[in-house]
């Protein structure tokens, strides 16, 4: 198929690609662009192990077209850390063994950070319903529960570091 050329924002950075047009964003994104952290795994829209933001909204990047993307802001979970620094948010996963394999703590990351973004103090019930949306299969989804209330509290409480990074 003949490649053509699209550009695409990735974490605050332009890139100019000549791809496949049917070539998926998560393709895109590991293969040419060398960001392995939104993962493949299930390529049925089940698992949320890819999801990306693409202009701030979680969206599963094994069934999105790269092409569709143009003039949007993609975030992966390597645009979170502050200037490298853990964030909030990737401290208290790790603090509270949210992250254990970690192959599902990029997608986690990135819903998580767009409840946040929209909804700074949720209750358990819709931190519980955020997270349903991605599938892990060695937590147990307490740890990651608790994660995300250390890191609103310690937010709360003005910690220095940024809760979920860089929009
Ligand atoms: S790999 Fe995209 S939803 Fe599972
Ligand atoms: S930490 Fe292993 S699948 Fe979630």
């Amino acid at each position: 198929m003949k490649k053509e050329l699209i550009a695409l924002r990735v974490n605050h950075r332009a890139y100019e690609l000549a791809v496949e047009p049917n070539k998926l964003l998560l393709d895109v994104l590991r293969q040419d662009l060398g960001l392995t952290g939104s993962k493949q795994a299930c390529d049925d829209s089940s698992c949320g192990a890819c999801t990306v933001q693409v202009d701030g909204i979680p969206m599963l990047s094994c069934t999105m077209l790269a092409a569709s993307c143009e003039g949007q802001e993609i975030t992966t979970v390597e645009g979170v850390a502050d200037h490298g620094a853990l964030t909030a948010l990737q401290k208290a996963y790790g603090d509270f063994g949210g992250s254990q394999c970690g192959f599902c703590t990029p997608g986690f990351m990135m819903t998580v950070r767009w409840l946040l973004a929209n909804n700074p103090d949720p209750s358990e019930d819709e931190i519980r319903d955020a997270l349903s949306s991605n599938l892990c299969r060695c937590t147990g989804y307490t740890q990651m529960y608790q994660a995300v209330r250390a890191a609103i509290e310690a937010e709360q409480k003005g910690s220095k570091r940024e809760l979920v990074g860089a929009k």
